[in-house]
C-alpha cells in the first residue's frame, strides 16, 4: 500500500508518535482518533480518503479500520469546512429546548445550510448527534469550544466576536 499524500511528517508526525507511545507496540490502532484529529486540523478542518489511507498506512492497520472511526464520530469532517466549524447538536434535549428554531435563525444569519461554507470561508454548519452536554441544551460546538444554553442573542454575539 502506498499513499498519495504525505502529511505525516515533521511536527504532525511527532504529535501522532506521542499518542502512539501511550499504547503497547502492537496497539498502534489505539492512536486512530488522535491521529485523525491531528491530520484534520493540519488539513484545514477536514479529511480526505487519501489522508485516511495515509493514517492507516502509518498506523499499520487496514484503511477500513480508520474509515470506520472517521465516519462514526461527528467531529471528523469529510467536506471542506469554514475557519469556524459549527457543530450543531441535533439530538433530543437540544431539539426540545428550541435547537431547531435557533439553527434556522443561524442558517438565515449566515446564509448557508448544514454542509455548506459561507462565501467568505469563515463559517460552516454541521448537524451532529448529542455532544454530551444535554444539561446545557440547546448547545453547539465551535472549534473546540462548547457553547451552551444558547439564545439567539448569545449565539449571534459569539459569532460576531470570532475573527
Ligand atoms: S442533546 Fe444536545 S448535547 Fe445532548
Amino acid at each position: 500500500m502506498s499513499t498519495k499524500t504525505n502529511i505525516i511528517q515533521g511536527d504532525i508526525k511527532k504529535r501522532i508518535d506521542t499518542w502512539i507511545a501511550n499504547y503497547p507496540e502492537d496497539q498502534r490502532q489505539s492512536a486512530t482518533m488522535p491521529a485523525l484529529r491531528i491530520v484534520q486540523e493540519a488539513n484545514g478542518g477536514s479529511l480526505t480518503n487519501d489522508l485516511m489511507d495515509e493514517i492507516a498506512e502509518y498506523l499499520g492497520v487496514p484503511p477500513i479500520a480508520v474509515y470506520e472511526v472517521a465516519t462514526f464520530y461527528g467531529n471528523y469532517n469529510h467536506k471542506p469546512t469554514g475557519r469556524h466549524s459549527i457543530n450543531w447538536c441535533n439530538s433530543i434535549s437540544c431539539y426540545l429546548r428550541g435547537g431547531e428554531e435557533l439553527r434556522a435563525r443561524l442558517e438565515e444569519k449566515l446564509g448557508v445550510k448544514p454542509g455548506e461554507v459561507t462565501a467568505d470561508g469563515k463559517f460552516s454548519i454541521k448537524k451532529v448527534e448529542c455532544l454530551g452536554a444535554c444539561g446545557g441544551a440547546p448547545m453547539c460546538q465551535i472549534g473546540k469550544d462548547y457553547h451552551e444554553n444558547l439564545t439567539e442573542e448569545k449565539l449571534f454575539k459569539i459569532l460576531d466576536e470570532l475573527e
